[in-house]
C-alpha cells in the first residue's frame, strides 16, 4: 500500500508533489521518488526511508525543475524496501515513468514475456512490467496504450503516469485502490487522498474502477477503458484543511484521543430527531429489521473490536444473534449465510482489502452489506449497499483511535434502533439510553482531564517486557484493543484475555511485577473480575483497574485504580478505551518510538 501523488500546472511541480506525498505518508513510508519533467526529459530521484530524506536530496524539490510530474510513498509488498524498488518505474529508454499503488497480480508471466522480447527489468516490483508493456504498446497514442496495458494487468491498481514525447499530459488510472483528481486555477492533481491535495483545491473527482484520467494545466478527461469518453461531476470537498493538520498537538495520535468528543458528537447528533434514532441511510423497513436473523460483523483490527463489542451489544438490546469475523478469516471460510442475515462490514479506511473482499463474496452470495465507515467515497462506502458514515474526519496517525470510538457510537445506535423496531426495549429505557449516550462527549472530556495522571503512571512503565489486559464481557472487548493500542505503538508485548481462560495457560506467564490491567465497567461480572485479579495479585501482578465511579470494592484487589463516570453499561467501552489509549500514546513516548508511524504498518492495508 502506498501513496501517489501527480501534478502538471503553471507551479513547480516537485515541491507540491513533496507537500502531497507528506500528507499521504500514512499510506506507507519506507521509501518515495519522484519523476519530474523538465522540459525535455524525465528526471528521477529515489531514497529509501522517510519522505525527509527525498526532500533533503532534492533540496525541498528545488533542484528538480518542471511543471509536470508523479511521485509515490511506498510501502514495501514485492521487493524489499531499496532505491532500485521504489517508484517511478520507468521503461528502458526512460521515456515513461510511472507509479502505482496496488499489485498486479499475474506480473509474473507478464514479466517473463517482456523478458523474452528483450525488456531488461532492474527491480523486483510488480510495478516496473507496467513501465516495459506501456513502452510495448506505446505507438503514440497514450491513451491507447494505457488501456491495453490494462486489459492485460490483473489485480490492484491506482496509477500516475507520464510520457516524456506528451509535456501537456499526464495521466492516472484505477483499479481497487483509491485514486482521485483535483482541480484549481493553476493546474490538475491526482493522489490517493484528499489530504494531499486539499491545500491547492476542494474541487475532486473521485476515480471509479478500471477509468482512466488525461491530466492537463487547463482540465481533465476521463475515459473507460475502452477509451471512450465519461463525464463526471465533481466533488466539493467542505473539511477543513486544518483537520488534516497537527494542530498544535505533539503527535497526531494526540490529537485524535483529543478530537473524540466532538466525533461522537457528530455521528451521534445527525441522528437523533425528536428523541428518536433514524438512521436514514440504512435503507431498510422496519419488517426488514424484524426479519433480520442473525448479523455477520466482519472487520479488521480495531474494527474488528468495536465489532466484538457490538456483539454483545446488539444481542443483549435487540436479540439478534451476531457473528464477528476477522475479515481474512470469514473471507475464506466460505461462511454460511443463510436467508435474512445482514452482513456489516466496518472499516475506518475504507479501502482494507480483506475487509472488500469480504464485502464482496457476501454480496455475490446475494446478501446486503452495510458499510460502518469513515473514508467518505472510499472503496467499501461505494460498493456497500447502503453506508452509514462515521463523520470522525480524517484520521491521520496509524493507531486508530478517534476512527474507532466513532465506529463503536455507530454500532450502539444501530443496536438501539434494532431493539426499538423488534419491540426487545421499553420506552423508559431507551430514553434513559439516549441520554447516556449524548452524555458521552462530555464524559470522555472529564477523561481526558485526567490525562498528567495517567502519563505519570504510565512513565512506570516505559520499561516492561509484558502487560496483560483482562476483562469479562464487553471488557473482554475493551481489553483487545488496549493491548493492540499498547502493543503497536510501544513494542511492547501484550496480550489481552477473557479474564476467566487467564488460568487455562496464560497465567504461567504472570511474574513479580508484572502489569496486569483489568477492566471491570460491568456490574452484573464486578465479583467474578475482582476474583481473576485477586488471582494474578496472588502471583505478583502488579493490578491496574480500569472500573465504573464508586466501585470501591475493587480497591482491595488493585493497586492502581481509574475510574470511569457512570453511564450504561453497554456504553463503557467508549470511556474505558479513554485512559487505556492515554496509557499506550504516553508508554510509546516515554519510549521514543514513532508514535503516529509505528514501525512495519501503514495506515489503511490494501492488499491481504
Ligand atoms: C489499529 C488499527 C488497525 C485498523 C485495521 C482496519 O490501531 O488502526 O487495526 O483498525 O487495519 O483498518 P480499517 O478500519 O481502515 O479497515
Amino acid at each position: 500500500m502506498c501513496g501517489i501523488v501527480g501534478y502538471i500546472g503553471t507551479e513547480q511541480a516537485a515541491p507540491i508533489i513533496l507537500d502531497g506525498l507528506s500528507k499521504l505518508e500514512y499510506r506507507g513510508y519506507d521509501s518515495a521518488g519522484m519523476a519530474i519533467f523538465d522540459g525535455e526529459k524525465i528526471n528521477t530521484k529515489k531514497a529509501v526511508g522517510r519522505l525527509k530524506v527525498l526532500e533533503n536530496l532534492t533540496h525541498g524539490g528545488e533542484s528538480m525543475k518542471g511543471t509536470s510530474g508523479i511521485g509515490h510513498t511506498r510501502w514495501a509488498t514485492h521487493g524489499a524496501p531499496s532505491d532500485i524498488n521504489s517508484h517511478p518505474h520507468m521503461n528502458n529508454a526512460g521515456t515513461i515513468a510511472v507509479v502505482h499503488n496496488g499489485i498486479i497480480e499475474n506480473y509474473i508471466p507478464l514479466k517473463k514475456k517482456m523478458q523474452d522480447k528483450g525488456y531488461q527489468f532492474i527491480s523486483e516490483t510488480d510495478t516496473e512490467v507496467l513501465a516495459h508493456l506501456l513502452d510495448y504498446y506505446y505507438k503514440g497514442n497514450p491513451l491507447e496504450a494505457i488501456t491495453k496495458v490494462l486489459h492485460r494487468v490483473e489485480g490492484s491498481y491506482a496509477l500516475g503516469i507520464m510520457f516524456a514525447d506528451q509535456p501537456d499530459k499526464i495521466f492516472a488510472a484505477r483499479k481497487d485502490s483509491p485514486l482521485i483528481v483535483g482541480k484549481s486555477e493553476s493546474g490538475s492533481f491526482i493522489a490517493s487522498d484528499v489530504p494531499a491535495i486539499l491545500k491547492y483545491t476542494r474541487t475532486v473527482y473521485y476515480v471509479d474502477n478500471q477509468e482512466v484520467v488525461e491530466l492537463k494545466e487547463d482540465g481533465l478527461r476521463f475515459f473507460s477503458v475502452d477509451e471512450e469518453e465519461i463525464t463526471k461531476t465533481p466533488v466539493t470537498i467542505d473539511w477543513d484543511a486544518n483537520a488534516a493538520e497537527k494542530g498544535g498537538y505533539e503527535h497526531f495520535m494526540l490529537k485524535e484521543i483529543y478530537e473524540q468528543p466532538k466525533t461522537i458528537n457528530d455521528t451521534i447528533s445527525p441522528r437523533i430527531k425528536d428523541n428518536d434514532i433514524v438512521i436514514e441511510e440504512l435503507n431498510m423497513s422496519d419488517e426488514e429489521i424484524q426479519e433480520i436473523t442473525k448479523i455477520h460483523i466482519v472487520a479488521c483490527g480495531s474494527a474488528y473490536h468495536t465489532g466484538v463489542t457490538a456483539k454483545y451489544v446488539i444481542e443483549g438490546l435487540a436479540r439478534i444473534p451476531v457473528e464477528v469475523d476477522v475479515a481474512s478469516e470469514f473471507r475464506y471460510r466460505d461462511p454460511i449465510l443463510q436467508k435474512g442475515n445482514m452482513v456489516i462490514v466496518i472499516s475506518q479506511s475504507g479501502e482494507t482489502a480483506d475487509t472488500l473482499a469480504a464485502l464482496r463474496e457476501s454480496k455475490e452470495k446475494g446478501f446486503k452489506v452495510l458499510g460502518i465507515v469513515n473514508v467518505v467515497g472510499s472503496s467499501i462506502a461505494r460498493e456497500a449497499d447502503s453506508v452509514m458514515y462515521t463523520w470522525a474526519g480524517p484520521e491521520i496517525a496509524v493507531a486508530t483511535t478517534k476512527a474507532y470510538s466513532a465506529q463503536l457510537t455507530a454500532l450502539y445506535m444501530l443496536a438501539m434502533k434494532f431493539a426499538k423496531v423488534r419491540g426487545t426495549i421499553d420506552q423508559e429505557k431507551f430514553q434513559s439510553m439516549l441520554t447516556d449516550l449524548r452524555c458521552l462527549p462530555d464524559q470522555i472530556e472529564l477523561l481526558l482531564g485526567q490525562k498528567e495522571k495517567i502519563q505519570h503512571f504510565a512513565n512506570r512503565y516505559v520499561g516492561a517486557r509484558d502487560i496483560f489486559f483482562i476483562g469479562r464481557g464487553i471488557d473482554y472487548a475493551i481489553s483487545l484493543e488496549g493491548s493492540l493500542k499498547l502493543k503497536e505503538i510501544s513494542y511492547i508485548h501484550s496480550e489481552a484475555y477473557a479474564a476467566g481462560e487467564l488460568k487455562h495457560g496464560t497465567i504461567s506467564l504472570i511474574e513479580d511485577g508484572t502489569l496486569v490491567v483489568a477492566l471491570a465497567t460491568q456490574p452484573a461480572l464486578f465479583q467474578k473480575t475482582i476474583s481473576n485479579m485477586v488471582e494474578v495479585k496472588a502471583r505478583g501482578a502488579f493490578v491496574m483497574a480500569v472500573t465504573i465511579e464508586g466501585n470501591k470494592a475493587i480497591e482491595k484487589a488493585a493497586d492502581y485504580v481509574v475510574y470511569i463516570p457512570e453511564t450504561n453499561p453497554y456504553f463503557t467501552n467508549s470511556l474505558a478505551i479513554i485512559p487505556l489509549q492515554l496509557f499506550a500514546y504516553y508508554v510509546a513516548v516515554g519510549r521514543g518510538c514513532d508514535v503516529d508511524k509505528p514501525r512495519n504498518l501503514a495506515k489503511s492495508v490494501t492488499v491481504e
